[in-house]
């Protein structure tokens, strides 16, 4: 695992963007995991301005998505197809067609899982995972106690995280209880894993995830044992690990 310290979110940021866009400069028709939350989209940002400056293509790119809410449209402005097609799929040119999150509109959890898997293994897998980090060490929708060898499934949300994505709702009623996720087995499958993390709220969870023992108790802390991961971390977020990497 490669700890890369950056000195804020903007550098953050830039950093993240300057790995990705080397995946795709590297490889044009990639397949990138992509990931929503708060932390990425600085660098989203800056690939859209690397895009619009001419240095990145990506009509050859895949993607799929880490989860979705179970029950969001896509015309939601809270589902992560939203999101996704507000900060980077509307603004580059990405043949929409290649772009795939779970189908959150699918009451039947089996059907949407099942159908999410296969897109995945039908693309050839992700070549490049772009992860957040939750405060109880979640990854995409994957929280503590998870069954590490999980493809796509539904899960319940915490209360902790139905409480942490309040903020982008009416009321916490309006939170959706359930998500449509990747599993720990489908992001162990990527090739590459690139975790953003920023922040002091988020210090615990990176020395727990990143140091501390592996247990589906901190979900991510299974990136341990996967062998090529970089953490991009800005300073605050890396504040309890001193002395560590
Ligand atoms: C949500 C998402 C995760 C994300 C996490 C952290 O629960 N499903 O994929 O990593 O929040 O989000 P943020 O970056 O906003 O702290």
């Amino acid at each position: 695992m490669k700890i890369v310290k950056a000195k804020d979110y903007n550098d953050l940021s830039r950093k993240a963007a300057n790995i990705i866009s080397a995946q795709i400069i590297m490889k044009p028709h990639c397949v990138l995991g992509l990931a929503t939350g708060s932390t990425p989209i600085g660098t989203y940002k800056q690939l859209v301005e690397w895009y619009n400056k001419g240095d990145l293509d990506f009509s050859e790119v895949t993607t799929v998505n880490l989860d979705e809410y179970k029950g969001l449209n896509r015309d939601n402005d809270q589902s992560y197809y939203y999101f996704m097609n507000e900060n980077l799929f509307s603004k580059v040119n990405i043949d929409r067609n290649r772009t795939f999150l779970p189908d959150g509109t699918e009451p039947d959890s089996q059907k949407a899982c099942d159908a999410y898997n296969q897109i995945i293994h039908s693309v050839g897998g992700v070549d490049m995972q772009l992860l957040g980090l939750g405060h109880n060490g979640h990854i995409g929708f994957n929280e503590p106690g998870i069954a590490f060898e999980k493809e796509t499934h539904c899960v319940k949300l915490t209360e902790r995280t139905i409480k942490a994505n309040m903020r982008f709702f009416v009321s916490e009623n309006d939170v959706p209880k359930e998500a449509y996720t990747m599993g720990i087995k489908t992001i162990m499958s990527a090739h590459r894993i690139l975790v953003v993390v920023s922040g002091a709220d988020k210090a615990e969870a990176v020395k727990n995830a990143f140091f501390g023992p592996v247990t589906p108790a901190v979900p991510g802390s299974i990136l341990q044992l996967h062998n090529d991961v970089t953490v991009v971390a800005d300073e605050a977020a890396l504040s309890l690990c001193e002395g560590l990497y």
